[in-house]
Parts: structure tokens; C-alpha cells; sequence
């Protein structure tokens, strides 16, 4: 099949973007969608509902790499954001089970699981924080899918840069007593680190016994914070497919501005107020979830998962 003049580029670099919305969290959306695709069994996320946040370009890109996976772009990154949705799943799934009040997402995007993870509705309050501009475009779709908004779920609309996220989380009605998760998936390496220690200030001082968060992270070291573009070389990807996937991001005005040194991540969190640090390696996912079929899958080693419990 002839591969369409550009269309790549054209995707990633003008997105048919919405007025204000992060061009990340559409990327996002459209790696759910792809996975989604795979039969059951196959596929190591499942997300019906991502497919509803894509422009045509990405709807059009969609099916080209349905019919040929070869055109997947940036494969490794791909695969390990496909895991990532389903750690953070399994996450989600286990806090249910253990009783959990409470799940604030933030930088929600277009992250699906107050509407598609069973057990969430009519037991656990959803708060879901993002800037204005996504959140808008996240709402007007959600009340197209399914009508209006659910009840379970309130939305918060903030720049976490402006520094007042937990003021406004409580008028939304967070309830600082109860046990509560905290997602911040593909967040944290596009805040500074001012920004990153306010959210972990707050999360540490307000939340009930028992309250966790579990977010990504990439190395400080990998980071070249003059132009936001990471320059890790993973072995398990095209020599270049990380510093391009980067750079694309930067490019869309979402450069990575912060990391954790490498080693550091249990004095990192224990500094902020957190116990029990695990850290998630591109190994470690890879054992866990890619099996038969999907064993020859790469996974790019440039960010980790981690999570951690309020001390
Ligand atoms: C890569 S997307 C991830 C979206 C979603 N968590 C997911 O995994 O599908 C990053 C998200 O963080 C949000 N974000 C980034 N910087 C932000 C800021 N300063 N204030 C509020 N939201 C922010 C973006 O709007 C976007 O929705």
C-alpha cells in the first residue's frame, strides 16, 4: 500500500486540533483506539469509547495502521502507552476492590475509566481535572456519547500551573477524609517541578488513611530541558523514534519540562509525604503483559510507572 504524502507529519503536526485542547491527550485516545481494535485476548488495553475523541486525520491514520501495523508510528511507544492504560486499569480495579472512595484524575484528557471500568458508578466519586480548554471538548463528547454527563463524575477545570488545584477540587466537593487514588498519567513530565511538589503537597496533606497515587515518570537525565525533547536511545525502538516522538510534543507546545533522577524515586516521594514507592520498569511490563502474540512487541524504556501510598 503507498503510504500517503506527509500524512504522518500532517496528523501529529496540525492534528485538526481542537480551539485549546492538548494534542497529547488526542494522541492518547488514538493508541487506546488502535489497541481496541485487536480481538480479545490480543489486545493489552481496551477502550470503546476512544475512538469517539478522534479527529477524521486520526480516524483516516487509524485505519491505515489497522490494515497495516507497519505503519504504526513510534511502535515501542505505542505498546508501552498501550500498557500503561492497563496497569493503571489493574490499578484502578484493585483500589475498587480495596475499598477506595474516591479517584481523582488528573490531567484526565480523554481517559476513559469513570465511564468504562465497572464497579466506579454508584460507589466511587470521580474527579476529573484538566485544563480548560481539553475539558471543554471532553465534555461536549462525553454528553454525545452517552447523552448527558453522569452523575458519578465531576469535572474540575484548572491549569495546575496557576497553583490552586486543591482550593478548587474541594468546592467540587472532594472530601479530604476519604481514601482516594490519585492518576496522573502522562502528566508529570509536562509540568515544572514547582507545579509537580504543589499537586504531591496537597495530595500528602489531604487525603484519608490508605489514599495512593500512581503516575508515569521519565528520567531527569533524559531530558534536554532547552527544547523539552527527550534523548534517550532505547534499544528496543528505531534508533531515533523517542527523540522524534518528543519532539513532535514539543512542537504541539507540550515539551517535557521535568524528571526524576535516576534511582531516586523512594527519597523523591518520601521526601513529599509518600511510603511504599513501587517503581515499574519497561521490563516489568513486558513480562507481565506481552505474551504468545505479543511477545515479539517492542516497549520503549523511556518512561516508568510508579506508584506510592500517603504516609
Ligand atoms: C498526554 S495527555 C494525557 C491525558 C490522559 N491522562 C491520558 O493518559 O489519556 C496530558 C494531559 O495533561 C493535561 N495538562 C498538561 N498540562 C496541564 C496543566 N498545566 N494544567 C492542566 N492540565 C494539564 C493536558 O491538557 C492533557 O489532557
Amino acid at each position: 500500500m503507498e503510504k500517503p504524502e506527509n500524512t504522518e507529519n500532517k496528523i501529529l503536526e496540525t492534528g485538526e486540533k481542537k480551539k485549546g485542547s492538548s494534542v497529547t491527550a488526542e494522541n492518547v485516545a488514538f493508541v487506546r483506539a488502535l489497541e481496541s481494535l485487536k480481538p480479545e485476548g490480543e489486545r493489552i488495553c481496551y477502550d470503546p469509547y476512544a475512538v469517539r475523541f478522534l479527529s477524521q486525520q486520526y480516524l483516516m491514520f487509524m485505519k491505515m495502521a489497522a490494515r497495516d501495523p507497519s505503519r504504526t508510528p513510534f511502535p515501542g511507544v505505542h505498546n508501552s502507552l498501550s500498557a500503561r492504560v492497563r496497569y493503571f486499569d489493574d490499578f484502578v480495579n484493585r483500589a475498587i476492590d480495596n475499598g477506595v472512595c474516591q479517584l481523582v484524575i488528573l490531567g484526565a484528557g480523554y481517559d476513559t475509566r469513570a465511564y468504562r471500568i465497572e464497579g466506579l458508578r454508584g460507589k466511587v466519586r470521580v474527579f476529573e481535572i484538566d485544563h480548560p480548554g481539553t475539558q471543554s471538548v471532553k465534555m461536549e463528547k462525553i454528553k454525545d456519547i452517552f447523552g448527558s454527563l453522569p452523575d458519578h463524575v465531576e469535572y474540575v477545570s484548572v491549569d495546575f500551573e496557576a497553583g490552586n488545584f486543591g482550593q478548587q477540587l474541594i468546592e467540587h466537593g472532594y472530601e479530604k477524609s476519604q481514601k482516594t487514588v490519585f492518576i496522573m498519567e502522562g502528566l508529570i513530565y509536562y509540568l515544572p517541578l514547582k507545579t509537580v511538589d504543589g499537586i504531591l503537597s496537597f495530595i500528602a496533606k489531604n487525603s484519608g488513611i490508605g489514599s495512593a497515587i500512581i503516575f508515569d515518570y521519565v528520567h531527569e537525565s533524559s531530558i534536554d530541558r532547552t527544547d523539552g525533547i527527550c534523548g534517550v536511545q532505547c534499544t528496543a525502538c528505531d534508533q531515533n523514534e523517542i527523540k522524534n516522538a518528543t519532539k513532535d510534543m514539543a512542537k504541539q507546545g507540550e515539551p517535557y519540562k521535568f524528571g526524576i533522577k535516576e534511582g531516586m524515586l523512594e527519597s523523591f516521594l518520601a521526601q513529599r509525604g509518600f511510603s511504599h514507592a513501587c517503581n515499574v520498569t519497561s521490563e516489568d511490563y513486558k513480562k507481565a503483559y506481552f505474551h504468545g502474540i505479543n511477545e515479539s512487541r517492542p516497549v520503549c524504556c523511556l518512561s516508568y510507572f510508579a506508584h506510592a501510598v500517603v504516609k
